[in-house]
């Protein structure tokens, strides 16, 4: 579903919300928690603020989060506080009788806009008059259920940034050629890490409808949709000079939906749980640069306090989507759950689930 698609289902969050101390909500969510039990489940990205972080009942990345809904066979109700694609996930992962709200139907990613599945067929047809049945597609999770099930029915499959590599590569052992959705960041930075040169990737326009391309086009192995995450684009190669400049001897980590200079410039480069694992492990006073989201970083440099913790971008933003599930809108969400009349659910037709389960397994069994 895309944001204005969202937008029109909204339900707009009352008043008395907006009026209660955080004291009250805090002793509310924990009172709702207490009475579901395991009835209720609280699955957190890590991009979520910490006053929303606090009730999860797990914290993960993409892969985790997707992996701990399919497993979970208790919670009647899963209020997803990250954004829309991961709740569609889980609701496409669980059974008929559980229940996935998102607490703010306006948390979508503008990334997972990029690519809508009309465009996307359309796109499919143009390619395939270009390089006939060879491709396989492969769609970032952070993508509609619609993207995901067409992957599905055309043999593909979801990956994450933890699993890209892996689902690449196996990619390449089905078919001659990917077509790699809708992050062109995130494809070609897995792409070149797998040893494919930039000459054998091409750029798809899908506005233009136009392949953009330097080499020849018979040796083109990746297709990158020409998406992008508002955020990640952000970090500057301008950034990783300036930090490196102030702090000799800083360690420059980033997410791979940065650019390909900036994760070639950076140290290590990685999923949000790799970021926090290197983090962990790293010693202590050594200083360090995180390109990723603002919430991931603010918490990575207050639990390192042994080290030095710093935005890559000094001026960067929080992902104002994921910002949008705040402690008034988990609590609206929970009483909805209690009063009997939940607001904010999130279901993907069934249609559109049986394809996109194909995909989304077809990760999972890799992963
Ligand atoms: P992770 O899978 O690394 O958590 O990334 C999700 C995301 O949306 C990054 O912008
Ligand atoms: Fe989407 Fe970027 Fe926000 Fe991640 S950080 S949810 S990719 S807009």
């Amino acid at each position: 579903m895309s944001i204005l698609e969202m937008m029109n289902k909204e339900t707009v969050i009352p008043e008395r919300y907006k009026t209660m101390s955080v004291e009250e909500i805090e002793a509310r969510v924990k009172e709702i928690k207490e009475k579901f039990g395991t009835r209720l489940y609280i699955p957190g990205h890590h991009y979520q603020k910490d006053e929303v972080i606090q009730f999860a009942d797990d914290t993960g990345d993409s892969l985790k989060l997707a992996q701990l809904s399919a497993n979970n066979n208790l919670a009647e109700y899963i209020v997803f506080c990250g954004v829309h694609f991961m709740a569609e996930t889980a609701d496409i992962l669980t059974n008929e009788n559980q229940k996935v709200l998102l607490p703010d139907m306006r948390a979508g990613c503008s990334m997972a806009d990029m690519a809508n599945i009309e465009q996307t067929e359309k796109s499919w047809v143009k390619l395939q008059e270009l390089f006939g049945d060879t491709m396989l597609p492969l769609t970032y999770v952070n993508s509609t259920a619609a993207i995901k099930a067409f992957c599905g029915k055309h043999e593909g499959a979801t990956v994450t940034s933890s699993n890209a590599k892996k689902m690449v590569k196996w990619a390449l052992t089905q078919k001659e050629r990917i077509f790699f959705l809708p992050d062109q960041h995130l494809g070609r930075n897995t792409a070149f890490d797998l040893g494919i040169p930039l000459e054998a990737m091409a750029v798809w326009d899908p506005d233009k409808e136009q392949l953009e391309y330097d080499g020849a086009l018979k040796d083109i192995k990746v297709i990158l949709w020409k998406g992008h995450c508002s955020v990640h684009e952000k970090f500057t190669v301008a950034n990783i000079e300036q930090m490196r400049n102030d702090y000799p001897g800083i360690n420059i980590i980033v997410h791979p939906e940065c650019s390909h200079e900036v994760v070639q410039l950076a140290d290590y480069a990685g999923s949000t749980n790799y970021i926090i694992d290197k983090l962990e492990e790293a010693d202590p006073n050594s200083i360090w640069a995180v390109g990723t989201e603002m919430n991931l970083v603010k918490r990575l440099t207050k639990v390192h306090s042994d080290k030095q913790v710093l935005s890559l971008n000094p001026d960067m933003c929080p992902c104002l989507t994921m910002n949008r599930i705040d402690l008034p809108h988990l609590l609206w969400s929970l009483e909805s759950i209690e009063s009997g009349s939940p607001i904010n659910q999130v279901t993907v037709e069934k249609e559109i689930a049986h394809d996109a389960v194909l995909a989304v397994n077809r990760m999972l069994e890799r992963a």
